[in-house]
């Protein structure tokens, strides 16, 4: 594994217990003196604190960066950009380019970050905002299976990783005490009878303040009363993502996210572009879809939709 020079002095300056000569890592990374300094200039302005002194470098601090060179095996597959329109557009051509599976587009901001059912998703400096690229050998029908198992490895690394208690709300908002916290967006593209590939778009809501446009969101900084570094928790989701993914269609994942969710026995609004159904929620069929019992004791299965907890006559 080859990684980028940024990524090998980065390495040895955080390894070492002081300073480290330019000579050093000169010798180490394969490259002048003069690309060593340049490296590092680049490093500060990218908010690096790396003391430059007559002996050589030191790594004082660093910030809670996405950049490639951070995610170590990753960083050929992390596409990071400072500002994008949407984090989707790019994973969209890497995907039909065929990149390879589990290939991140990662942005700090969006300029038109997009929500589920055509909304805006606010994606201010300070969130998590990243797009996977998955290719599973399934069949379209078994995709909605790999979009909830993506909000159920969500759901554990928080809990995890931070020992947040986060729920899913049907199909895939991340809840915590009824507050959002994050949302996921899936795209799909089909080739014959198999998907080509399923691009999975996470916002989440981490430093940034989510209320301003959405009164009932909430960011892990609020829930926890301080800031949390980005990048591990990027790092731990992708861990489960992938270590898991094997069974991300299988039968089990129904079972699983039921464990996970707020919505089951509940009564549910769910609304879509043409239809408002109320009812319910005592079940998910095999396919995803949230099975409702109506007033009248009919079911009646809902695919899509905004999903509402509660019997709301004006959502
Ligand atoms: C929702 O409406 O709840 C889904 C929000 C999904 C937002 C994420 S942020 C990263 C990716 N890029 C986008 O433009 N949207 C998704």
């Amino acid at each position: 594994m080859t990684f980028s020079k940024k990524a090998a002095i980065l390495g040895l300056l955080r390894n070492a217990p002081g300073i480290v000569s330019g000579e050093t890592l000169s010798r180490q990374t394969g490259i002048s003196r003069v690309s060593v300094w340049k490296h590092i200039r680049a490093l500060q302005t990218l908010k690096y604190a790396i003391e430059a002194g007559a002996t050589g470098y030191r790594l004082k601090n660093a910030p809670d960066a996405l950049f490639a060179w951070e995610f170590g095996r990753r960083e050929p597959r992390i596409h990071y950009y400072g500002t994008l329109d949407s984090t989707m557009t790019p994973a969209r051509k890497l995907a039909r380019a065929n990149c390879p599976a589990f290939s991140v587009v990662v942005a700090e901001q969006q300029t038109h970050g997009r929500g589920r059912l055509d909304r805006r998703w606010d994606s201010t400096k300070g969130g998590l905002y990243f797009t996977v690229v998955l290719h599973p050998r399934i069949s379209p029908l078994q995709s909605a299976r790999v979009n909830l198992y993506a909000g159920l490895v969500l759901v554990e690394t928080l809990q995890e990783h931070l020992g947040v208690a986060a729920a899913v709300k049907w199909p895939n908002d991340i809840l915590v005490e009824e507050h959002k916290l994050a949302g996921m967006l899936s795209e799909m593209e089909t080739e014959g009878d198999l998907v080509s590939f399923i691009n999975i778009g996470m916002g989440i809501n981490v430093n940034n303040d989510p209320t301003g446009n959405e009164f009932n969101a909430v960011s892990l900084k609020q829930i926890l009363g301080h800031s949390v570094a980005r990048k591990p928790l990027l790092e731990a989701f992708l861990d489960r993502l992938e270590a898991g993914f094997g069974q991300a269609a299988d039968d089990d994942v129904i079972a699983r996210w039921k464990a996970k969710t707020i919505t089951l026995n509940r009564q549910v609004t769910v609304v879509t572009h043409n239809r408002t159904v109320r009812g319910l929620a005592v079940g998910l069929d095999p396919s995803g879809a949230l099975v409702l019992q109506q007033a009248d004791g009919s079911t009646v299965m809902v695919t899509h939709g905004d999903c509402f907890h509660g019997d709301i006559t004006q959502p």
